[in-house]
């Protein structure tokens, strides 16, 4: 009965949905991370006068971008995988 007023029993599709929107916050945050270690390599790289930083700044942009591109095809896929799995629901309910 309370369950209409507060949300006790969250739809399949309503936790897809709050994934994926936790996802996409995920993918903005990390790209404003890795603008930031791409800044601090060109600033690194002048302080050294073209010499090679630490390593720890050269490759800082990697974890960041790796978890991008996991996240991004992730979202890519979405709408591909939404489609597929209504489908195949309606093929089961046939
Ligand atoms: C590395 C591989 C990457 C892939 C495969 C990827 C893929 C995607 C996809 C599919 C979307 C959703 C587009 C839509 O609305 O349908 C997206 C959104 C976005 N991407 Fe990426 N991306 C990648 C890297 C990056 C990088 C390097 C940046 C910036 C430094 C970036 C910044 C963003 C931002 C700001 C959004 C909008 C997020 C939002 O809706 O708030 N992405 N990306």
């Amino acid at each position: 009965m309370y369950a209409r007023y507060f949300k006790l029993d969250p739809t399949e599709k309503e936790i897809a949905m709050n994934w994926s929107k936790w996802l996409r916050q995920f993918h903005r945050w990390l790209s404003v991370i890795f603008t930031a270690t791409v800044i601090a390599n060109f600033v690194a790289l002048a302080q050294t006068g073209g010499a090679m930083p630490s390593p720890w700044i050269t490759y800082s942009p990697l974890l960041p971008l790796a978890l991008l591109a996991l996240t991004g095809l992730y979202m890519f896929v979405l709408p591909y995988a939404t489609k597929w799995r209504s489908g195949r629901r309606i093929a089961v309910m046939q």
